[in-house]
């Protein structure tokens, strides 16, 4: 986890700034991103109930919400002891800003089901503080990991640790979605830099595919409107977690 030889200051992380600088509006991007990850979770077959985890969750709750229909536990799991205060209130009711993604969701029936989102994520949510790379094995049936794995370090070798736990934490057969930052240069969260591993689409899928079956990674571009300078778009992985 070294940034220049020092650990990130993750306790320090702004969630407001990062909030404001990434979700406040849902941008084209992250609506196709949406999309995918909602179609591959619709049309993955598997008995219900399910406990589901999202991992490095920030102030991002549009993963945990695309799993919602299938499952009556989701863990949301994360390092920052801010981003764990952010999302333990952010679930009590979370905020308007988030239904334009629930309402992409709800373009599929199974997330037309739930009649109250806000109530059912406060009903079956738990944040905790935990790291990746402490995460129990073979432990949930459905997962997500965003923006996480690649953007917690600068060392290719945590990237791919990262990357491994997470699937590694899921029972053969569970399907993910995992999204990545394209040659991220690294990236500012208020005043703090945080630190990033440069990574394109074929070594997502060249870390994944020993580890997983049904693997689809995508690239969506950041077309005219990039989030920020310093990444050439995101990387979107789809699949299963392989038995060991
Ligand atoms: C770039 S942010 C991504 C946040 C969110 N998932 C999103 O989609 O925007 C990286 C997140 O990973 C968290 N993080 C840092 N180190 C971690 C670790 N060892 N285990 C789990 N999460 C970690 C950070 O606190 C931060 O919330």
């Amino acid at each position: 986890m070294a940034l220049n030889g020092e650990p990130p200051p993750w306790d320090e992380f702004d969630s407001s700034a990062y909030l404001k600088d990434n979700y406040v509006v849902l941008r084209d991007d992250d609506r196709q991103i949406v999309e995918l990850v909602r179609d591959f979770f619709v049309g993955a077959t598997f008995d219900v109930p399910l406990k589901g985890v999202d991992v490095g969750s920030g102030t991002n709750i549009y993963p945990a919400l695309a799993m919602l229909p299938w499952c009556d536990h989701l863990d949301l799991c994360e390092y920052s002891a801010q981003n764990v205060e952010w999302l333990k209130n952010e679930i009590r009711a979370y905020s308007d800003s988030w239904d334009p993604f629930w309402d992409v969701l709800s373009e599929k029936p199974a997330y037309q089901a739930i009649d109250n989102p806000r109530e059912a994520l406060l009903k079956r949510a738990q944040v905790s503080k935990e790291s990746i790379y402490e995460l129990p094995a073979d432990t949930w049936d459905i997962g997500t990991m965003f923006f996480v794995a690649e953007s917690i370090s600068d060392q290719a070798a945590e990237f791919e640790l990262a990357v491994r736990k997470f699937v590694a934490a899921l029972r053969p057969g569970a399907p993910f979605a995992a999204a990545f930052m394209e040659n991220s240069t690294g990236y500012d969260v208020g005043a703090l830099r945080f630190p990033a591993v440069s990574i394109g689409l074929s070594d997502v899928r060249d870390l994944l595919a020993p580890c997983t079956t049904d693997l689809a990674v995508d690239s969506i571009g950041p077309g005219s409107d990039p989030l920020r300078e310093g990444y050439t778009g995101m990387i979107l992985a789809r699949g299963r977690a392989a038995a060991e």
